[in-house]
């Protein structure tokens, strides 16, 4: 069984990698994530300051995970003179570096992370409603580095076709979708709250309640650009992986099921993957990319 892909020249042993979040804000989780055989590495988004996060930052609710966290709470410096250089040692595989946000902080964060990244992924999550900054950052980026420039889209944008095509014509080499949905609000009501502590109580949906949202927008994106989609939304399970893969694909990420569950869930996906693969009469994940009938 063959479950290796490509994505913008990179060679994965595998369509599984974490999506930036907790379980790839440093090195010490990152090693864990990595011994579970993914196929590569996606740091926690940083940026240009540390962020300041509001706590409790994550919330469980009795299906998936309300967040309200930003990127990372450190300093970049920290993470270039600390953390991505263990990164680097710790990890065999591919590493994607997710950075944020505006072509300024690009300029100023990606010539001293070059180094690091075997692909840096961009997240869009804060940058509006309108297309052309999506393409400004994608051009900023393959700007100063040669290493493929993966652009993040959120689902709230208003075409995801259009925001995809952006990021393409900006120069980017793969789209990866999507971030958490919202934003939403759970109330405890016995205490009138939210279990977020954020100024308004709300955050980010991230988990299975979004694998439909998610599979869908893979599967517009699929339909629009000519680069490789990773998809990401609410997979659990070697067969949430293939539908993803099936609606076009060619990798995928998860995190909030190794947040509930611990980062044991993605080899648990992996061992799946063969038995699943083999049920559909497939020999190679790449093969599948795509299959998903109702292509427009
Ligand atoms: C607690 C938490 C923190 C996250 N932090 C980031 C981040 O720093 N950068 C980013 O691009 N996405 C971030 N995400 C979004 C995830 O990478 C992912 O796109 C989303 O959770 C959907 O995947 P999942 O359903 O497998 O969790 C975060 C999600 C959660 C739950």
């Amino acid at each position: 069984m063959d479950l290796s892909v490509e994505i913008a020249g990179i060679e994965l042993d595998n369509p599984i990698m974490p999506a930036a979040g907790p379980i790839t804000g440093n090195p010490n989780v990152i090693k864990r994530v990595a011994e579970q055989g993914v196929g590569c590495i996606v740091t926690k988004t940083v940026s240009t300051v540390a962020a300041e996060v509001a706590k409790p930052s994550v919330a469980r609710l009795p299906s998936g995970i309300l967040n309200c966290e930003k990127w990372a709470e450190e300093p970049p410096s920290k993470w270039i003179e600390d953390y991505y250089p263990e990164i680097v040692k710790g990890v065999e595989g591919p590493i994607i570096v997710s950075l944020g946000y505006k072509p300024d902080q690009l300029r100023e964060l990606i010539p001293d992370v070059e180094k690091f990244a075997d692909a840096f992924e961009l997240s869009s999550h804060y940058l509006g409603r309108n297309p052309e900054p999506i393409r400004e950052i994608a051009a900023t980026a393959t700007d100063l580095t040669d290493k493929p420039v993966l652009i993040k889209l959120s689902p709230h944008v208003p075409s995801l076709q259009e925001f995809a095509q952006a990021a393409v014509d900006g120069g980017a080499s793969g789209i990866v979708a999507i971030n958490s949905l919202g934003p939403g609000l759970q109330v405890d009501l016995e205490t009138m709250d939210s279990p977020l502590g954020s100024e308004d109580g709300y955050g980010w949906l991230s988990g299975p309640p979004i694998k439909p949202i998610a599979l869908r927008a893979v599967n517009e994106i699929y339909n629009a650009v000519d680069v490789p989609v990773i998809g990401v939304g609410g997979i659990s399970t070697a067969k949430d992986l293939l539908e993803f893969v099936a609606a076009g694909a060619t990798a995928t990420q998860m995190l909030s099921a190794a947040l509930s569950d611990g980062a044991g869930k993605y080899r648990e996906i992996l061992e799946d993957l063969p038995p699943e693969l083999s049920k559909l009469g497939v020999e190679r994940v790449k093969d599948l990319v795509g299959a998903y009938k109702k292509i427009n």
